[in-house]
């Protein structure tokens, strides 16, 4: 099993939203038997809660139903997971040192690395903007350039692992 964490910082924006797109594409991939996904926030504030109402309504909007429960990050998550997919450098940041204290190792580009990595059409920063402070069109936005990276993440997974029988 291919086993991904998006991770964001309160895990009720950004993350959760990755997880509901992914899931949706593994559906419509029928990849559920070969790869799953989960979602954490490297602060436990919303531990337990749903996500933001913002984030329900805009990812139901665009046919996405959200409902994870927030969640922190923990230990046992960086061997669990093969792929570790954060939203911006600070959470790389707090990931790659939570990775370097527990196993005194860096983890592999492979491992750990920034979900717009994988954008086509990222033009300069890298990150995924945090919606928090910001407004319904915000919301609207983060979800097309989730939607459109974890897309290509998706293919990208698909290759590696040979997810997917060839046809001739
Ligand atoms: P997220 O957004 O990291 O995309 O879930 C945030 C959610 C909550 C807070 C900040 C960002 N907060 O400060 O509580």
């Amino acid at each position: 099993m291919v086993k991904v964490l998006f991770v964001c910082l309160g895990n009720i924006c950004r993350s959760p939203v990755a997880e509901g797109v992914f899931n949706d594409l593994i559906q419509k991939h029928n990849l559920a038997d070969k790869i799953s996904c989960d979602s954490a926030g490297t602060k436990g504030w919303h531990a337990g809660q749903l996500p933001d109402h913002r984030a329900i309504k805009n990812a139901l909007d665009n046919g996405i139903a959200l409902t994870h429960k927030g969640r922190e990050i923990q230990a046992a998550d960086l061997d669990a997971f093969n792929h570790i997919v954060v939203m911006d450098e600070s959470n790389f940041k707090d990931v790659y040192e939570m990775y370097y204290r527990l196993k005194h190792s860096t983890p592999s580009t492979e491992k750990l690395f920034l979900l717009r990595d994988y954008d086509p059409k990222v033009t300069g920063v890298k990150e995924v903007p945090d919606p928090y402070y910001g407004s319904e069109l915000d919301f609207e936005e983060v979800f097309h350039i989730i939607q459109r990276s974890c897309k290509a993440l998706m293919n990208s997974l698909i290759e590696k692992y040979k997810l997917v029988e060839e046809t001739i």
